[in-house]
């Protein structure tokens, strides 16, 4: 198995609920992901994708089958710093300035050289954060605490990354930017990514594959391939194969209703 490759098999997690069944979050969940792939997971509010993301990344355990992540364990990865992972809230150390926010793993993993300072002043242009390179988080707008979190991700140069919405606070137009700057930053790396979104249309520019989650249980209800040539231009967004493929994530997504619970 790759060092890269993901591989989730008949993955179940299950929460206790006072007075209630105990909740299946996720229902014997099954995903290979190649080395160097791209994929969109993409779902109704409350289906389990932060869960699985949650999983991927050895943050929990799964309550039934077994998730590797380059033929080990994901919490192996972890700890050898090997994995990036953005959060849904950016949850940014207040006290800590954007440059020190972005630095973080690299001072857990004690690497304080000149190459990985000049790493992280591109990373800040990269994100659109110069001149504020100083700030702290409550100085910030939403956005801009998401985009530290983005260059966070990075700084190891991982080779997986796990974003769960990582655009979702941006405005239209910057996350356009950021959807063309991941394309960019996932080409020279070819970092197996993986990424938790609601937008069918970020996810389908994205993804080589984007698998269609639904709620109560949580369990994936497609996975869909995405054909189209890298790099892929802004102009895709307004292609009809383009919209075609959007069209059908969403008739999957809304045929299997709001993912409130039955
Ligand atoms: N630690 C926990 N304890 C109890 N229940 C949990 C816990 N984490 C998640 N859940 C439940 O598991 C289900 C899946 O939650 P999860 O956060 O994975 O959803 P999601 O798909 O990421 O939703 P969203 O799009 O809103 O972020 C939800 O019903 C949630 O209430
Ligand atoms: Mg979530």
């Amino acid at each position: 198995m790759s060092a890269r490759a993901i591989r989730i098999e008949a993955v179940e997690r299950r929460f206790e609920r006072a007075g209630q069944s105990p909740l299946l979050a996720l229902d014997r969940v099954s995903l290979d992901l190649p080395a160097g792939s791209f994929t969109a997971l993409i779902g109704p509010s409350g289906c389990g994708k932060s869960t699985l993301l949650r999983l991927v990344a050895g943050l929990d355990e799964p309550d039934g089958g077994t998730l590797q992540v380059g033929g080990a364990a994901p919490r192996v990865l972890q700890r050898q710093g090997r994995l990036g992972i953005a959060f849904q809230d950016a949850s940014l150390l207040p006290w800590r300035s954007v440059v020190d926010n972005v630095r973080l793993p690299l001072d857990i993993t004690g690497q304080r050289d000149a190459a990985s300072r000049e790493r992280i002043a591109d990373l800040v242009a990269l994100v659109g954060l110069q001149g504020f390179e100083g700030a702290l988080p409550a100085q910030l707008s939403g956005g801009m605490r998401q985009r530290v979190a983005i260059a966070r991700a990075l700084v190891t140069e991982p080779d997986v990354l796990l974003l769960d919405e990582p655009f979702g606070a941006l405005d239209q137009i910057l996350r356009r930017t950021m959807n063309v700057e991941l394309q960019r930053i996932w080409l020279r790396r070819a970092t197996t990514t993986v990424l938790v979104t609601h937008g069918i249309d970020e996810a389908v520019f994205l993804a080589d594959r984007v698998v269609v989650m639904q709620g109560h249980p949580g369990r994936i209800a497609a996975v869909i391939d995405v054909p189209f040539a890298r790099p892929r231009p802004l102009a895709l967004f307004g292609d009809a194969a383009f919209r075609a493929l959007e069209d059908e994530v969403a008739g999957v997504l809304y045929g299997h209703g709001t993912g409130a619970p039955a």
